[in-house]
């Protein structure tokens, strides 16, 4: 392997990505329950919830009561998804410190997502960043569709270097790049990576995959490869779009993680806590566990 981190954060998405997706409502809580579970695992990053339009995602409807009610615990970030200066004020007025905007590489998916052309949702953006700044409240930023759109088909690598490099250039500190669809190959991934890497620095990227196609964990070792150090994941591979065709599941946070500690890279993750918290998870949705280190580990 050409130049691995030999550290990695985990950005733990489960309980905004995916819930977001949960068709049955998710009472609060619970969600609350699992960020205070997910607090206890070792992680730093948990991204709690989001403040989109209930009527777009009526799942995350109990935003702010979500918010409010978890336990911050020292050291740990809870950043939250915010579309517009209407979820920025409802999140800035529950105390958020850190907030995440999305941007598609792909303009068909724009439009289905959150009703915009990418120039408008970029346009959108700039005032939530100033705003942000002036408030003291760290932006990360999310490009998705990065390896493919259910509804464009191919997203043209350019696109996706453009729209990374603008949410940067906005004053994200952090760009998350997104297989929204789970449709990519490690070849391709790697290849998607090096070429947003050559206009933003590596130390300012993330890497999102779902693994709709069982080619996540492979896609990740891709691009660790190239020294990526930040992974976004969700605990018992929940997840997907409600607004991407068969979207499913995000790469599990147990599997990552014992992929990662396999390879001795550190993550500051007990992972028998982590197990634990998916196990008890899958439970309260009623579904299969996700995570293949969560069904086996006794
Ligand atoms: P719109 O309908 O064009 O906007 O939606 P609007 O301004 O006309 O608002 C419609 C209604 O929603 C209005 O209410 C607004 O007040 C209200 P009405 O007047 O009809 O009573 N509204 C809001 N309410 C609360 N909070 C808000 C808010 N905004 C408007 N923030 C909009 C545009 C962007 C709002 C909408 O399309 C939206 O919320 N979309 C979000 C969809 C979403 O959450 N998708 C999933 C997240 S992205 C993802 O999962 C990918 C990712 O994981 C990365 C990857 O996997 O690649 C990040
Ligand atoms: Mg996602």
């Amino acid at each position: 392997m050409s130049n691995p981190a030999t550290q990695v954060r985990i950005v733990e998405v489960g309980a905004r990505d995916g819930l977001q997706n949960e068709k049955t409502i998710v009472p609060a809580a619970t969600k609350v329950a699992l960020i205070d579970r997910l607090s206890a695992t070792g992680l730093r990053t948990i991204e709690a919830t989001s403040f989109v339009s209930p009527k777009w995602v009526p799942q995350l409807a109990d935003a702010a009561e979500v918010f409010a009610a978890i336990v911050k615990a020292p050291g740990v970030r809870y950043p939250v998804l915010v579309p517009n200066m209407q979820g920025y004020e409802r999140a800035h007025a529950v105390g958020v410190e850190e907030i995440a905007v999305f941007a598609a590489a792909s303009e068909a998916f724009s439009r289905k997502n959150i009703n915009a052309s990418i120039a408008e949702s970029l346009e959108r953006f700039a005032p939530v960043l100033e705003r942000a700044k002036a408030d003291g409240v760290a932006v990360r930023g999310y490009a998705s569709t990065v390896l493919g759109c259910p509804y464009q088909g191919d997203v043209p690598l350019a696109d996706v270097v453009r729209v990374a490099k603008a949410l940067h250039e906005m004053g994200c500190y952090e760009i998350s790049l997104g297989d929204t669809i789970g449709i990519g190959t490690p070849a391709k991934a790697r290849a998607m990576l090096a070429a947003v890497a050559n206009e933003v620095p590596m130390a300012a990227l993330a890497i999102h995959f779902h693994d709709t196609r069982g080619q996540a964990l492979a896609n990740i070792l891709a691009c660790l490869e190239l020294g990526v150090a930040v992974i976004d994941s969700a605990v018992s591979g929940v997840g997907g779009c409600p607004y991407a065709r068969g979207a499913s599941g995000n790469v599990a946070s147990e599997d990552v993680v014992y992929m990662l500690h396999g390879m001795g890279v550190k993550t500051g993750v007990d992972l028998d806590k982590l197990v634990a918290t998916g196990r008890w998870l899958s439970e309260q949705l009623a579904r299969d566990n996700g995570s293949k280190v969560g069904k086996a580990a006794a």
